[in-house]
Parts: C-alpha cells; sequence; structure tokens
C-alpha cells in the first residue's frame, strides 16, 4: 500500500470527490515521472513507446517480452485502485523477485498505458489502441478533450510526436505474453485473487439532438423544439433495453448552452453499451436508437448519432489462464463488464489478467476500495505468475 499512499496526494478532485487523473494532463504526467523514478529506483531501464506508452526493461528488451502492467490514468472522480493497483503491483512484484535473487531468463517489461479510461479524449485504452493498430491514429490525434484540445496537442506537449504514432509491430513483437493485474469492479470475487475469463463487448455513441435554442420563460410550450425532451427519453429507452444481462448507461449528458433559463439548442448524450456478444450489443442499442429517434421526432428535433468506439467479446488466452492458476494452486475464473488494456493485447498476444477482491463491488467512483491483505495476495499472485513465464 507504500506505492498507493505515495500517489494518494496526486490528483485528488475536490470537486468530484476521488481522482482525476487524465491522459497527458499535468496530474498524470506527474505520475508518469513518479513511475518512471520508482522503476530506475529498481534498476529498470524506462523507454516511452512512440504512443505514449511507457515501457520499464528489467534487462534488455526484447522479443518473447513477458510484460505486466496497466494504466496510471481514472475516470473523473475516479477511485485509487483502478489502474494505479496494476502498476504498483508490478513494480512490487518485481522487487519480491529481486528480494529473492530471481533474475529473468526471458526479455521482461513493465508498461503504463495512455489514456486507458477515455476520461479526456472519449476512446478507452487509446494507448494499446495506438500500439497494436484498433484505431486509425489521424483519428486519434484529432480527438478532442471538453476544452477542445486535441490529442495530438496534449501528445505533442507531453514531448511525443502525432505524427508517428500508430501501430507499433516493433514494440508488439516484442510482447510474448502480458499479464494484467487489476482491481475487481463488480462483486465477482469472493475470494483474495482470481483471473478474468473474458470481457463484455463494449461501444461508446454519442448522440446529438439538435433543436432550437430559444427563452424559458417567454416560449411557449407548444411552440418549442427541445433537444433535452428527446435526450432524456433516450436515458429512460437505455434502462428499458438493457435486459438479460446486457448494460446500458448514459453517463454523460451536455446541454448546449447550457443555461437554467435557457431552452438548449442541442444536446450531446454518450451512451455506453455493452453485452455478452456482438449481436446482443447491436440489438440493445438499435433498440435505443430507433426510440431516440421517434423521441427527435416528437419534438421536431434532428439526430445524429456516431459510433466512437467499439470492441467485441473478448476471451482470454486459455491456456495461460491454466498455467497461470496451476502455479497459483488454482484460482476462480470471472467474466469482466470492465474492458482493459489487456482486452485490446488479447487479440494479438497471449494475455491473463489477475483480479483482486473488491468488498464492495463499487469502482469508476472514490468509494472504490481493495484490502491491503488482498492487495499483498494479488502481488504475491503477480510475482509467482511472472516468476513461471519469465523463468
Ligand atoms: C474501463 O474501465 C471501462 O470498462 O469503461
Ligand atoms: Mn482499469
Ligand atoms: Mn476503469
Amino acid at each position: 500500500m507504500t506505492d498507493l499512499v505515495d500517489i494518494a496526494d496526486v490528483g485528488r478532485d475536490p470537486r468530484r470527490g476521488g481522482y482525476s487523473r487524465h491522459g497527458f494532463d499535468r496530474v498524470e504526467l506527474e505520475l508518469r515521472e513518479w513511475f518512471t523514478e520508482q522503476a530506475r529506483r529498481r534498476g529498470l531501464d524506462v523507454r516511452p513507446d512512440r504512443n505514449g506508452n511507457l515501457w520499464a526493461w528489467w534487462g534488455a528488451p526484447g522479443p518473447d517480452a513477458v510484460v505486466t502492467g496497466s494504466h496510471l490514468d481514472s475516470v473523473p472522480g475516479g477511485g485509487a485502485f483502478d489502474g494505479p493497483l496494476g502498476v504498483v503491483s508490478a513494480l512490487q512484484a518485481v522487487d519480491l523477485l529481486q528480494a529473492k535473487g530471481f533474475r529473468p531468463a526471458k526479455p521482461f517489461a513493465v508498461v503504463v498505458f495512455v489514456e486507458e479510461e477515455g476520461g479526456r479524449f472519449g476512446v478507452a485504452c487509446l494507448g494499446s489502441r495506438l500500439l497494436t493498430g484498433a484505431i486509425d491514429p489521424a483519428r486519434a490525434a484529432a480527438l478532442t478533450d471538453p476544452d477542445g484540445v486535441t490529442f495530438g496537442e496534449a501528445a505533442r506537449a507531453a514531448g511525443f510526436d502525432p505524427a508517428r504514432m500508430g501501430r507499433d509491430d516493433e514494440a508488439l513483437a516484442t510482447i510474448g505474453r502480458f499479464v494484467e493485474l487489476h482491481v475487481e469492479q463488480g462483486r465477482g470475487l469472493t475470494v483474495p485473487v482470481g483471473l478474468a475469463a473474458s470481457i463484455l463487448a463494449h461501444g461508446r455513441w454519442r448522440y446529438t439532438f439538435t433543436g432550437e435554442g430559444n427563452h424559458a420563460g417567454a416560449t411557449l410550450v407548444e411552440d418549442r423544439r427541445d433537444p433535452m425532451l428527446p435526450a432524456s427519453r433516450l436515458v429512460l429507452a437505455a434502462r428499458r433495453a438493457a435486459t438479460g444481462g446486457a448494460r446500458a448507461t448514459v453517463g454523460r449528458l451536455v446541454p448546449n448552452p447550457g443555461g437554467t433559463n435557457v431552452i438548449a439548442s442541442s444536446v450531446d448524450v454518450w451512451l455506453d453499451a455493452r453485452a455478452e456478444d456482438d449481436a446482443r450489443t447491436r440489438e440493445v442499442v438499435a433498440l435505443i436508437t430507433e426510440e431516440a429517434e421517434r423521441a427527435a421526432a416528437d419534438e421536431g428535433c434532428a439526430l445524429r448519432v456516431t459510433e466512437e468506439s467499439y470492441g467485441d467479446t473478448v476471451w482470454f488466452d486459455q491456456a495461460l489462464a491454466a498455467e497461470v492458476s496451476d502455479v497459483l494452486g488454482g484460482v476462480p475464473s470471472l467474466p469482466s463488464g470492465a474492458g482493459h488494456d489487456a482486452g485490446i493485447l488479447a487479440a494479438h498476444v497471449p494475455t491473463a489478467m489477475l483480479f483482486v477482491r473488491n468488498p464492495t463491488g463499487i469502482s469508476h467512483a472514490p468509494e472504490e476500495f481493495a484490502e491491503a491483505e488482498d492487495c499483498a495476495a494479488g502481488v504475491v499472485a503477480l510475482a509467482t505468475a511472472l516468476e513461471r513465464l519469465a523463468g
């Protein structure tokens, strides 16, 4: 816990509670410096890749490496564990292995991916998507944050050239196997440590309703074209459509211009939808979109729908999971409702995820928690797995 305490004051959000740490913002850059110093202290050689991810190599970089790590950014007002737990556990697993005199027989690295949450630029797992070619680099560079700063501009300010971003076959070829440790984000784990079996199919859609801005007092109700009405109906449709284990969430809704006495001229609504597979996810989104179209027509508003990101169901490598479970003496395996960089890498290299029990099941909120004993068990499990894989 000392490493988590070390960064406990970095990026606290007094307004929302919890932490707001976003890709390439001042706070995340400070955390990256902290990571760099911590890794160097352990004798690791820190090298950023051209997509803004940080790699800390134990020994010389090379092919077929055993790689572990996670992310340091958060959602707006997020918890202390989602991301940082995997990074500090990786560093502490290195401590454990070094203390016992272990020398990796294979190349070995700890990686920190940039902008995993998409909390600033909207697309989750941006660093791993760029690395694997899962997003067009020109599109990534043009993504904007709420202040209108583009990812390309933020990357440049952080010392990266957006023109050099994009699929990095050289970096990808170094990864032999990837293991990410993460706090569990629901109540699915009743023992300290488990393994992830899969990740739900997941996408984000933006609905822009355009009506007519006007005066809240002077405009008769029957004369209005108020985009807030279809936006509200979309929120309700999301709940209605998410049946049978599917999830659909509106966590962000932005009226323009956003005044108490102003009928909005437009409203942007972001939908996060997830389900067991592609067909079911698409079905849920189609139901919601049909209702959004009806609601827009009823209010005389226009509607534009944009798919901002999408990823199909991920199944983690069964042989790797079996090997890790075996060396840990058998641990339960559970599906993940949350997305992860490991899910992006899984399409390219054998990938596994270790989960640490979350006693409340709360995540993406300040109350996210894991007991110190469970975190310690996670570090030991990660070290044990890495020792086996890199030994
Ligand atoms: C990331 O944590 C996500 O699943 O949204
Ligand atoms: Mn995470
Ligand atoms: Mn998260």
